[in-house]
């Protein structure tokens, strides 16, 4: 939805040549379970991540970002890991990796891989050797001692040894049997019981982890998103802490008029609490995380790809998370400030704001981000009646949201976003618009939030669902190069199976995807938008192309003489140099730069709009009537 030319020519250099490539990169986050299936047993793979490639050619993305594809008995998506150096059979052969990232790299895409250094899986040999262990012995002690067990309260030791709760519900400690048989001491999982915290006080798990960087390194990889990254210390001796931890939750939405009426209710069911996360929390954030950053940043300068560290760390305030950009620790942190800031523009603006100045006070770029594999996909949060509400999970029984409204929002909100300067993550679906399924059957969940909250979260298995690839195909394609599906997933066997047909040529049989996908998501699939204008892909390409052509990822961040978040109005101009000069969109003055003002009614009313502009693309059709912008529309406007 574009008028008129654009006023640079598409030749610009992309990058400013001092500038490494992640600072204005626009990072793809592929869920492998759920992106493309090339072996056919209902599960995503590598192989099938290197075939869809040309793809994310098109859509024209910087990286990629893999979550784990390790070694796991996979009870929580591969975040239980069990060998950090191999590939889970699920999803290929440590070869497949090896291919993937050849192939990625002669695409000229870079490649992020997910590092989870908080907890192993139980099923990690550390573990097993520590569970084997005689603690009463020297050597039993040594290997105990890189996870945190200690000894029960309470008579016998049969009470946990303080209060803390696993972000996914229920206790954070599990009690531990003895290989004779009797009850041991406890040991520490902030998340599930399959997930045991290592112990960061430990040489040893320092040691370990380098190694694993400089494993990955050596095969190329350009960077490491890691999991958990402000959980790895806990506090000396442990306090006991009144509240559950959140995910995502954990930081903090700013200007939260009436948020501060949200937090558990009596069966621990938690949407946002902003204030459970007033310092110090016990296991987040402690000052002891940034040295092993330090040390890891070390690791890395030793390779001359500029590989990134992105910090996945839920703190509040953002003064907080951008400590842990600063200069010789991680390069980013996902700034979940803003995707919690949800579709308000005032929460949004303040976001924004905090996060440019922060961002600038440590010399570190910002990132953007509306959704992941552990949030509600935003085409569906912005549905709901509440479009700041943040919910983990929806249900059949729950508010359904309006998909349309949501939809119209969700492209809005990729405008904001991409407009920004700095990095931007997009999660797979989010090009094609994809809805949550919010009506999944609660037998096929695998969350293990929704059975350790005994379903009063419904979790995050709706927006892990598989991606439409083609709309005709059975499972929409997802078993890419398969046309017949026959039975039921083995990988999830309450999975039905989908009907199969045969879609022409010779028939390659497939099981049907490991979740099953909503109905809808045919009209939303890969095959329908790829080339069609007015799709969400195109808009996507689009936008990915110009913010290219601009350099609007390295650009000067202003807020405009439009920008009214009280009206619901969002404004800010991007300027770049290089430009051959023109007029400043907003204040009319001649400047040498070339800028784009980005704007969003996330109001009630029309709004004005700049009278002229030498181009403008539009979030959808009708986004611009009369000369002004409609409620839930977006636009850039390019200098004329
Ligand atoms: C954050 C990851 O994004 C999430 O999926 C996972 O469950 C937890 N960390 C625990 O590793």
């Amino acid at each position: 939805m574009t008028t008129g030319p654009l006023s640079t020519p598409p030749s610009e250099a992309r990058n400013h040549p001092i500038n490494p490539w992640w600072v204005d990169a626009v990072i793809y986050q592929v869920y492998p379970r759920s992106f493309a299936d090339a072996d056919g047993d209902g599960m995503g793979d590598l192989a099938g991540v290197t075939a869809q490639l040309p793809y994310l050619e098109e859509l024209g993305v910087d990286a990629i970002w893999l979550s784990p594809f390790y070694v796991s008995p996979q009870r929580d998506g591969g975040y239980d890991v069990a060998d950090y150096r191999d590939v889970d059979p699920l999803f290929g052969r440590l070869e497949d990796a090896e291919r993937l990232l050849d192939a990625a790299h002669a695409a000229g895409l870079r490649v992020i891989v997910d590092l989870v250094p908080n907890h192993t899986s139980s099923a990690h040999p550390w573990f097993v050797e520590a569970l084997s262990a005689d603690p009463n012995t020297e050597a039993g002690r040594a290997v105990r001692d890189r996870y945190m067990f200690r000894p029960g309260t309470g008579a016998d030791g049969a009470e946990a040894p303080n209060n803390w709760q696993s972000t996914f519900g229920g206790p954070a400690w599990t009690r531990s049997t003895n290989p004779d048989g009797t009850p041991g001491d406890w040991y520490l999982h902030l998340f599930d019981s399959s997930q045991p915290d290592l112990n960061w006080d430990n040489a040893e798990v320092r040691g370990e982890f380098e190694d694993i960087l400089r494993f990955w390194l050596d095969r190329g990889v350009d960077g490491f998103r890691v999991d958990v990254a402000h959980g790895l210390v806990k506090a000396e001796g442990l306090p006991d802490h009144h509240a559950r931890p959140g995910m995502v939750t954990d930081a903090e939405p700013l200007a939260a008029a009436g948020d501060a009426d949200a937090g558990e209710d009596v069966a621990g069911h938690r949407e946002s609490n902003p204030q459970d996360h007033a310092h110090p929390v016990p296991y987040h954030d402690q000052e002891g995380v940034h040295e092993i950053y330090r040390s890891w940043n070390a690791v890395l300068a030793e390779y001359d790809h500029d590989p990134v560290l992105v910090a996945e760390a839920w703190v509040s305030p953002l003064e907080r998370l951008f400590r842990y950009v600063r200069p010789g620790e991680m390069h980013q942190a996902f700034n979940f400030t803003f995707l919690l800031a949800g579709w308000d523009a005032v929460r949004m603006s303040d976001a924004i704001t905090v996060s440019v100045q922060e961002a600038e006070k440590v010399g570190a770029p910002n990132t953007w981000v509306l959704s992941n594999h552990d949030t509600v996909r935003h085409a569906s949060r912005f549905g709901l009646a509440d479009p700041t509400r943040y919910p983990n999970g929806l249900g059949a029984e729950d508010e359904q949201p309006d998909e349309a409204l949501g939809w119209k929002r969700g492209r809005a909100a990729a405008m904001i976003e991409l407009g920004l300067p700095g990095s931007a993550y997009i999660y797979q679906g989010d090009e094609l618009g994809l809805p949550e399924h919010t009506t999944l059957d609660d037998s096929l969940r695998q969350d293990p939030t929704f059975v350790r909250t005994e379903g009063a979260e419904k979790g995050r298995d709706g927006c892990r669902v598989p991606m439409p690839w083609r709309a005709d195909a059975p499972g929409f394609g997802f078993a890419v190069g398969h046309h017949v599906n026959t039975g039921p997933s083995p990988v999830n066997p309450n999975t039905p199976a989908t009907p199969g047909h045969d879609a022409g040529a010779a028939p390659l049989t497939a099981a049907a995807p490991w979740l099953p996908q909503p109905e809808s998501y045919g009209t939303y699939a890969a095959d329908r938008q790829v080339d069609v204008v007015g799709s969400t892909f195109e808009l996507y390409r689009q936008l990915l192309g110009v913010r290219g052509e601009l350099d609007l990822g390295t650009g000067a961040f202003a807020w405009s003489r439009f920008h009214s978040p009280e009206l619901g109005v969002l404004a800010f101009t991007v300027a770049t140099g290089g430009g051959q000069g023109g007029y400043d969109l907003d204040s009319g003055d001649h400047i040498p730069e070339k800028v784009a003002l980005v704007m969003a009614n996330m109001g009630q009313t029309a709004v004005e709009v700049p009278e002229e502009y030498a181009a403008a693309i539009f979030s959808h059709d009708e986004a611009m009537q009369d000369g002004q912008l409609m409620p839930d529309s977006a636009a850039w406007f390019l200098r004329r």
